[in-house]
């Protein structure tokens, strides 16, 4: 292992000290060294001015940084509960079994460590893992096996066969979004001849709402923003974390010249000169080709100084990895941890338009809104609202996995029912549909004329299919663990909600489980609602969405189906009556 002190030191000289520049100094050291050991911290802490706890707080946070050695090979496999129905759990033990190190644990000699994390974004051709950052997937035991051999034979990840990285686009179905023909700077051009009025103007016609799941019109936000007085930011959330989704993974690597003018739009709407690309940890094999995307934009004068030869045209993107956080994907917990602080969502209002990064008025959208704004500025916005309904204009990239025959890509135009989309993936028997991932509806067959709109089933884009026996418990228990381990733990309501939630039903999926803990579980949706963030608000959705639709799933594994509370203090005191022979008669008053 390098010394960390330098190790910290050569980070701190390559990236800088500015608050943006955290992240990726803690991750190199956390790459060089296997963690951030205390000495390294202090240096950071000393280099950055911060406490030296906020620098270990920063730490704690984010699952791929460690105060403790990782192995030489880090491997996390995603526990997505795709993932999970393709196997990767067995996987991930053979894994263990082969290297002599257990889950969650670092084999003693510092070689490897195993652990899972939350959805890698490759549902689509699962069971997927991480090693050293890179993305494997399509995982079978000969792989696995192989993948062990390696590892054994100390043999760099870079020297592995280099189609064991192969991802797949999978775009089954192109459409405006992702099949038009992109030329560079030409939604810029038009927007430079026209003006920003006008840009919004169209973006108004399109019909536009941010994709990223809460539908909220771009051309307001942007003008919202452009109306606010201070030194506006521009910043594009590729957090993507929500479980099945993986749509911005495909956009980033195929249409990041267009997202980058989409960012570059809103800067001329907004005056910005600086943007952020929040890339997720997950996604860290995509920042080569993401910096080679914003070079030639460069040298084409497409983005950095004097835009398109304009002499008061300024806008520049900087790309900031996260580090394995969902929370990080709710809008102002990624302003801060692009601040360099504890990502916790922050209370809102005020809303990033007028108050986001460092306080400064933000536009923040999805990856798909701003790769949709370029095309709606080269083309136009009636071209965009061609396709839609009344209240939901356009095409929704979907990221459709699980059980069916063509998991992938689709773009399909708002408004298509639950039912064309199945048809389209090739899925057969089904059990139900979980559209827009835990924090999403759970839909099932008599639903499946119910729309992909913001006005009926909105969505983010993940689209997840269960065939008809998978078990709906073990669906519900997994989303439920992970919202109890994604919580940031701020607010009181969905730190100790999701826990509840998930012990009870770990009961269920026991069979322990009495109508009591149904009721129980019923409740914890108040509980829950009275949290900070959507992450809380969503949380009880999983359970509430399925219980609604198929209580008989429930009922079906309960231990006793009429109410009774989750601890029987009459039973308990029982034992201790006949033990000590004493029946409450010597409590008589009398
Ligand atoms: C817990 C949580 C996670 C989120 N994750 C993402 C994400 O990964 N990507 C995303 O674009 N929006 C995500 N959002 C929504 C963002 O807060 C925000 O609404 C969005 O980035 C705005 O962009 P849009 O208007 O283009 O959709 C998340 C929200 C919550 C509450
Ligand atoms: S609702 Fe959950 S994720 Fe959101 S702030 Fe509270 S603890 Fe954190």
């Amino acid at each position: 292992m390098d010394d960390p002190v330098e190790t910290a030191r050569q980070a701190v000289a390559d990236y800088g000290t500015r608050p943006q520049r955290l992240l990726v100094v803690l991750r190199r050291i956390q790459q060089v060294c296997h963690h951030v050991p205390r000495p390294a911290q202090q240096v950071v802490a000393e280099a950055f001015g911060l406490p030296l706890a906020q620098v270990e707080g920063v730490i704690e946070f984010y699952h791929f940084l460690h105060t403790r050695p990782r192995g030489d090979y880090e491997i996390y496999f995603s526990d997505c509960v795709i993932d999970a129905f393709q196997g990767f759990e067995a996987l991930m033990q053979r894994l263990c079994g082969r290297l002599g190190v257990g889950p969650g644990q670092c084999r003693a000699d510092g070689r490897v460590s195993v652990d899972t994390t939350a959805c890698t974004g490759l549902c689509d051709q699962g069971p997927a893992l991480l090693v050293n950052g890179l993305p494997l997937g399509r995982l079978t035991p000969a792989r696995i096996d192989a993948i062990a051999e390696r590892i054994e034979a100390a043999v760099p990840v870079a020297e592995w066969p280099p189609e064991w990285f192969e991802v797949a686009a999978n775009f089954r179905q192109p459409d405006k979004v992702l099949g038009s023909a992109w030329q560079s700077g030409a939604g810029l051009r038009a927007a430079l001849r026209r003006g920003a009025e006008w840009l919004l103007d169209e973006l108004q016609a399109s019909g536009l709402r941010g994709r990223g799941g809460a539908g909220f019109p771009t051309a307001l936000k942007w003008k919202y923003c452009r109306q606010t007085p201070g030194a506006h930011y521009v910043v594009c959330n590729a957090d993507e974390g929500e479980p099945g989704t993986f749509k911005d993974r495909e956009l980033l690597r195929h249409h990041a010249d267009q997202l980058f003018e989409g960012m570059t739009l809103a800067a001329l709407v907004t005056g910005a000169r600086q943007g952020f690309l929040y890339l997720r940890g997950e996604y860290q094999w995509l920042l080569p080709q993401l910096e080679e995307a914003l070079r030639r934009r460069r040298r084409e004068g497409l983005v950095g100084r004097n835009i398109c030869a304009l002499a008061d045209f300024h806008f520049d993107i900087d790309i900031v990895v996260g580090a394995g956080a969902y929370i990080c994907g709710e809008e102002s917990a990624l302003l801060n941890s692009i601040e360099g602080v504890r990502p916790h969502p922050r209370n809102r209002p005020p809303y990033p338009v007028t108050c986001g990064l460092w306080g400064q008025p933000t536009v923040v959208n999805n990856v798909e809104s701003f790769a949709a704004a370029a095309l709606v500025a080269a083309r136009g916005g009636a071209w965009f609202a061609e396709v839609g309904t009344e209240k939901s204009k356009g095409t929704k990239v979907l990221s459709v996995s699980g059980d069916c025959d063509r998991p992938g890509i689709y773009e399909v135009p708002l408004g298509i029912t639950v039912a064309e989309v199945l048809d389209l993936c090739g899925a057969g028997d089904t059990l139900g549909v979980q559209v827009g991932g835990p924090s999403g509806t759970f839909v099932h067959p008599p639903e499946y004329g119910r729309r992909i709109a913001y006005e009926d089933l909105g969505t983010g884009g993940s689209f997840m299919v269960f065939g008809t026996g998978r078990d709906l418990i073990d669906i519900v228990h997994r989303f439920a663990r992970f919202f109890a381990h994604e919580s940031c733990g701020f607010c009181t309501p969905c730190r100790v909600g999701t826990q509840l939630q998930l012990r009870l039903l770990e009961k269920v999926r026991r069979g322990w489980a009495t109508a009591g803990d149904i009721q129980e579980l019923e409740q914890l949706r108040a509980i829950l609602a009275a949290s900070h963030c959507g992450l809380g608000h969503t949380a009880a959705n999983p359970v509430q969405t399925t219980l609604a639709r198929c209580p008989e799933r429930y009922r079906k594994v309960l231990r006793d189906l009429e109410f009774s509370p989750g601890f029987d203090l009459d039973a308990a005191l029982e034992a201790a009556r006949q033990l000590t022979g004493r029946f409450g008669d010597h409590l008589s008053q009398e």
